[in-house]
């Protein structure tokens, strides 16, 4: 079955083939509503119809099926898809919500892991991670200041994005986001 977590992948990927080199994530999650904005300074979507499954910029596969899928699995929770331009060429925000109580939602799936799989597949680009409930916003990934505090040029320390990864885990669960539905 997929998950919120396989979805993620995918979207950072687009960032990735964008040429993007740095990626910012705010994820909330209340009231049951799950919401996830990823901001990038990658080449600007071109909007037209990027969530039809016969719209990809990738010369390899014809089909692209990531935003349609994804599209498909939010709109199916009553949940919204929203892909915009930051400047005129360059900048892409995504960001999506899916109602996490509707009988149709998908579990969150391992998202901390899909962090740390980003992390170690594209070591040059830098990520900004944010988490916001009702109260207040707060950053729990810095890729720029982790690499300048540990004095490293990549992070692919397996112990350092192990520790990453249970950071991560631990903050998004305090928001109430864990493998499954995260309403309990
Ligand atoms: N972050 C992004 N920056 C620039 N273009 C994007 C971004 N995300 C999606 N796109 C555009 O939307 C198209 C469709 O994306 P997607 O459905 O994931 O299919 P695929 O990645 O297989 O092409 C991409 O080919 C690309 O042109
Ligand atoms: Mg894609």
């Amino acid at each position: 079955m997929r998950t919120i977590a396989d979805h993620f992948f995918d979207i950072l990927e687009n960032s990735v083939n964008a040429h993007a080199s740095k990626i910012i994530v705010t994820i909330s999650f209340f009231q049951h509503i799950f919401l996830c904005r990823i901001i990038d300074n990658g080449s600007a979507a071109n909007l037209s119809n990027v969530t039809d499954p016969f719209v990809t910029s990738r010369k390899t596969r014809r089909v692209g099926l990531g935003l349609p899928l994804l599209k498909s699995t939010v709109e199916g929770t009553g949940g919204h898809l929203n892909l915009s331009r930051l400047e005129k060429d360059s900048g892409t925000c995504l960001e999506f919500t899916v109602n996490m109580a509707h009988i149709d939602a998908r579990p969150f799936g391992d998202i901390p892991a899909v962090f740390i799989d980003a992390l170690r597949s594209w070591p040059e680009i830098d990520f900004e991670i944010f988490i916001k409930n009702a109260k207040k916003e707060q950053k729990i990934l810095d890729t720029v200041e982790l690499k300048n505090m540990l004095e490293l040029d990549i992070i692919q320390d397996v112990e350092v994005l192990k520790y990453i990864g249970e950071q991560l885990k631990k903050e998004l669960y305090k928001i109430g986001i864990n493998r499954q539905f995260g309403v309990s």
